[in-house]
């Protein structure tokens, strides 16, 4: 297998990272007559309302998660929900991204680089939000086949919480040919009976459509190599040297005691190094999210980090950047946990990340793109275009940005800067003001102000990652999609990590 070097990048210069380029073709792909996904419009929030439903009056997705996977064992789903068409490769390269589907020039733009880096890939995976806001069956046409109609090869995918507030009908409509429920049953059996009563009113259902549209959306992407049946919501890979396991990690990101059980047998008894996918990852801005299962045995992470189980990572969605942790364990293994959100939809800052002081894993081994320098510079300016009325001055130039960045953080800045800089007073002030609390907002609201600041031009700042296995070596590439011509046809590595099987059976990262 080739050596993965990393050439130019944001990690090395200004223009590496997208900035002043001159812009490429990628909005030349968007659907004809596209308007662009806007979260400004109060409906298309409401649209995303199970969200709050679920946290404030109980969440139904198990239940309903246990029907949709129960029909699937009635059609004679393979049990282990297991793909087995790749299990006889020797290698294999496939792609993965999350948070794909907005349908516009944040989702267009990763396409040129995308295909430029499929060659030879098996197939392509996206882990969790498919299609904004609500994962509706009728939204898939420009959210999903249009923007990937020339990827040679199959795709699957396991939902994100967006691709529920639709009840998951649009998603097993089209991964699972799962019959068009046209009058779904409510799930009700969570919460109190008031909580019952109340989500019975205001719960969104799914929205229906007709069997022969969703039949016209696959044929956009209707060649024999490119079509895909997946045996439900979450599922197994057999890729030859490695086995991929896809969780489906709900509204809220656990998962339901049958899953549950699937992952421990599943997990337990297949012998090949695993890599574990899932919508929602277990570190994320600083902070560990180890995974709750429906019976409280333990956690999704215990699993993963079990050392008979045989993970070597877990990639997860759900914000919108990249992040890489390599968290050292007490045995001496080291998984790399990842979050690879950064595939489509509008960019959530890397900014906001603290210093990363973490058991078994600290600054000085995380990465993330972009870097934090970079966001903070453009998410300030993004500020400044649609609040500086209200808050005056919140521009940041970007020198001052990296600058005010490794000096909030006390760490060195990751791309080196020019001798001259100098903070000045204004941008201290602008600093305060954009850096504000980092509690967590609920999902549909931190989604609701990262729509408000998105772009549409270079630097994106998105992200798509490439892995390829061998049964002695694994890489893990992430590249970036900025927007720019000459990074279309040849996207930056912005990170990069090689697993080499050691000769006590055990896989090495370096
Ligand atoms: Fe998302």
């Amino acid at each position: 297998m080739a050596e993965l070097g990393m050439g130019d990048s944001s990690r090395t210069s200004r223009a590496g990272a997208g900035w002043d380029c001159e812009p490429g073709d990628f909005k030349s792909l968007l659907p004809h007559g596209h308007t662009p996904l806007s979260w400004v419009r109060p409906a298309l929030l409401f649209r995303a309302r199970n969200d709050w439903l679920a946290r404030s009056l109980g969440d139904p997705t198990n239940s309903e998660r246990r029907r949709w996977v129960a029909g699937q064992l009635a059609r004679h789903a393979d049990p282990d929900f297991m793909i087995r068409d790749f299990a006889d490769r020797p290698n294999t390269s496939f792609l993965v991204l999350a948070d794909t589907g907005e349908g516009d020039a944040s989702q267009y733009c990763l396409v040129p680089g995308l295909l430029q880096k499929a060659q030879d890939t098996a197939f392509m995976f996206i882990n969790g939000d498919v299609v904004y806001p609500s994962g509706d069956a009728v939204d898939y046409a420009d959210r999903f086949y249009r923007a990937y109609k020339d990827y040679p090869g199959p795709i699957f995918a396991v939902p994100g919480n967006h691709d529920w507030y639709d009840g998951l009908n649009g998603f097993m409509s089209h991964f699972c040919d799962a019959r068009v429920r046209e009058n779904p049953r409510r799930a009700e059996n969570t919460g109190a009976l008031w909580q019952r009563a109340v989500r019975r009113l205001v719960w969104r259902n799914p929205s229906t459509t007709s069997e022969r549209k969703i039949e016209d959306m696959q044929a956009i992407r209707g060649r024999p190599e490119q079509r895909a049946l997946q045996p439900g919501p979450y599922l197994a890979i057999d890729t030859g040297p490695l086995l991929l396991v896809a969780i489906d990690t709900g509204v809220l990101g656990d998962i339901d005691r049958d899953q549950g059980e699937w992952l421990r047998r599943l997990s337990g008894t297949v012998s090949k190094p695993k890599i574990l996918l899932t919508a929602k990852p277990f570190y994320v801005e600083g902070a560990r999210h180890p995974g709750m299962i429906e019976d409280g045995k333990e956690t999704v992470d215990d699993i993963v980090r079990a050392p008979e189980n045989g993970y070597i990572a877990a990639i997860g969605g759900d914000i919108h950047h990249y992040e890489r942790y390599p968290v050292s364990l007490e045995d001496g293994r080291v998984i790399q946990y990842i979050v690879n959100g950064g595939g489509g939809a509008g960019m959530q800052g890397t900014h906001k990340i603290p210093r990363i002081d973490l058991p078994g894993v600290k600054e000085a081994d995380f990465r993330c793109y972009p870097l934090r320098g970079d966001s903070l510079s453009r998410v300030s300016e993004m500020y400044e275009r649609r609040l500086g009325w209200l808050f005056g001055k919140l521009a940041i130039p970007l020198d001052q940005a990296a600058a005010l960045m490794a000096e909030y953080l006390d760490v060195p800045p990751v791309r080196p800067l020019g001798a001259d800089v100098v903070v000045t007073p204004e941008a201290r002030r602008a600093f305060k003001k954009v850096i504000p609390s980092r509690r967590r907002l609920p999902g549909p609201v931190r989604e609701y102000l990262t729509q408000f600041l998105d772009w549409n031009d270079p630097p994106m700042f998105k992200s798509f990652l490439r892995i390829d296995a061998s049964t002695e070596e694994i890489h893990i590439r992430c590249f970036a999609a900025t927007g720019c011509r000459k990074h279309e046809q040849n996207p930056p590595v912005e990170d990069a990590v090689k697993a080499s099987r050691s000769s006590d059976g055990n896989w090495r990262w370096s």
